[in-house]
């Protein structure tokens, strides 16, 4: 059996028998940039952001996508973003820096968090973020109160929390009663907030907002979604007159990371939903507002691969073998973090027979830094090239310097031509933020005070 019999994804292999991305020999990348590697592939980031748009076209008359900045952020991305025409959707002032940083119009960009700072606030007023998306009571009080102090009206969505379970890992719901996220419609905290909001001179609300998870897939979650919203701002405007100009449903498209994923079809799936709410609106005489998706990972999630260098094997008789490469939990804590299952490939042999199954570790001193068990391989030998698939989103975004370990580059390549966005990080900027007290200072010539 072949890597392209076993996994049900398209490859392509050139003439070498080598993995081709973006028109790229993997194995060239690799001893060009070094790995572990990041490479995304510009043509799939596109095509995502267009079926989104593309989708809604037919469905929806006034509608934005927002790409979520959380999935994969650099000063690169928000050009591409930017200029496939969505918006962006930034969680903190480290988020919101990198946008500015890119030249990405603040007035196109969505503030999210459940604990924006004051100074995070501040940091959006000051430079003209488009929406600040308020999450709870508190947050709404301090926005008006910096809102006033800064002279400054921002426009404002709130977040609400449905109450609707979805079905994955628990650790990506947050529409639920029991989240940290978004203002209670059940409880009346959202009515509550309604009512302040629209009492406020010092911010203009605009509508409403709720992301029910990540990694949903199944539609019917975000269908309930809709009948909430729209139920709540129904009541809303019989309560207040007050009529919504955003229709925010948030991100959580769930991708297949491997064969057992039925990933949802994304173009249906919007067109479904953006048709689905023009539906309900039009049936509570709403008038249409700008509706609004907030997709993270179903942008970037397919357009990303990491590629390591198979390292050191062992072969355990009648347990397993343990094959290990040079990065791991650091470039990727999906594994430990959610249980996620990926899909890999010998990038250098992939017209040659799978031979063996491993157990693909990283070099992290835990024995949870596992990246995909039992995989089946080509005849590895340390020195192979283990290319795994879909790590767009929520890898970069969330890698770490455990055991200090730098972090990888990232290289974005399209039509043949490999370019570096990310550098590999270095031992110096490892140590950089240290700070070595003279009385700690190590000097040969002292000796340890305990021995
Ligand atoms: N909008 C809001 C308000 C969000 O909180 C999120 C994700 C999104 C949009 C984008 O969701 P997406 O389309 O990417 O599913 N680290 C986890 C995922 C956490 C998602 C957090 N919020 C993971 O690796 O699975």
């Amino acid at each position: 059996m072949l890597a392209s019999e076993v996994f049900e994804r398209k490859f392509t292999i050139n003439s070498s028998g080598h993995l081709e991305i973006g028109g790229c020999d993997v194995v060239e990348l690799a001893q060009d940039f070094g790995t572990p590697l990041y490479v995304l592939d510009e043509a799939k980031v596109r095509a995502n952001c267009r079926t989104y748009r593309e989708a809604l076209k037919g469905v929806y008359p006034n509608y934005e996508v927002v790409y979520a900045g959380k999935a994969f952020l650099t000063q690169a991305m928000c050009g591409l973003v930017y200029q496939e025409g969505l918006g962006l959707d930034v969680v903190s002032g480290g988020e919101l820096y990198t946008a500015l940083q890119a030249g990405f119009p603040a007035e196109r960009i969505n503030f999210h968090g459940n604990n924006k700072s004051r100074a995070e606030l501040l940091m959006a007023l000051k430079n003209g973020v488009g929406r600040i998306m308020v999450d709870g009571l508190m947050e709404l009080e301090t926005l008006i109160q910096l809102a006033r102090e800064t002279k400054t009206q921002p426009q404002v969505v709130l977040r609400l929390k449905p109450g609707i379970v979805v079905h994955t890992h628990s650790y990506t719901q947050t529409g639920q009663e029991d989240s940290k996220f978004g203002l209670g419609i059940k409880d009346g905290v959202a009515m509550k907030a309604v009512k302040i909001a629209l009492a406020s001179p010092q911010i203009k609300l605009l509508g409403f907002h709720a992301h029910i998870g990540s990694q949903i897939l199944d539609v019917a979650p975000f269908m309930a979604a809709v009948d909430v919203l729209t139920a709540f701002m129904a009541e809303v405007r019989t309560q207040t007159g007050f009529v919504a100009q955003k229709l925010a449903l948030g991100g959580g498209f769930g991708i297949a990371h491997n064969k057992r994923e039925k990933p949802l079809a994304l173009w249906e799936t919007v067109a479904q939903i953006g048709r689905y709410a023009r539906e309900r609106l039009t049936a509570l005489h709403y008038p249409l507002p700008r509706l609004v998706l907030e997709p993270g990972r179903s942008i970037v999630g397919p357009a990303g691969t990491t590629l390591y260098t198979v390292g050191n094997i062992k072969r355990i008789p009648g347990v397993r073998t343990y094959l290990a490469v040079d990065g791991g939990m650091t470039d990727n804590p999906r594994v430990a973090l959610y249980q996620a299952v990926y899909e890999g490939v010998l990038a250098n042999k992939m017209n040659e027979p799978l031979t063996e199954v491993v157990t693909v570790t990283g070099k992290c001193c835990e024995s949870g830094d596992t990246l995909i068990w039992d995989l089946p391989l080509a005849a590895p030998e340390p020195g192979d090239l283990l290319a795994v698939f879909d790590t767009g989103a929520y890898n970069y975004s969330m890698a770490s310097n455990y055991n200090r370990l730098p972090r990888p580059a990232v290289v974005l390549v399209a039509d043949g031509e490999a370019e570096l966005i990310v550098r590999r990080e270095t031992y110096e900027q490892l140590i950089q933020n240290d700070l070595m007290p003279e009385r700690l200072k190590v000097k040969p010539e002292t000796e340890p005070i305990a021995k």
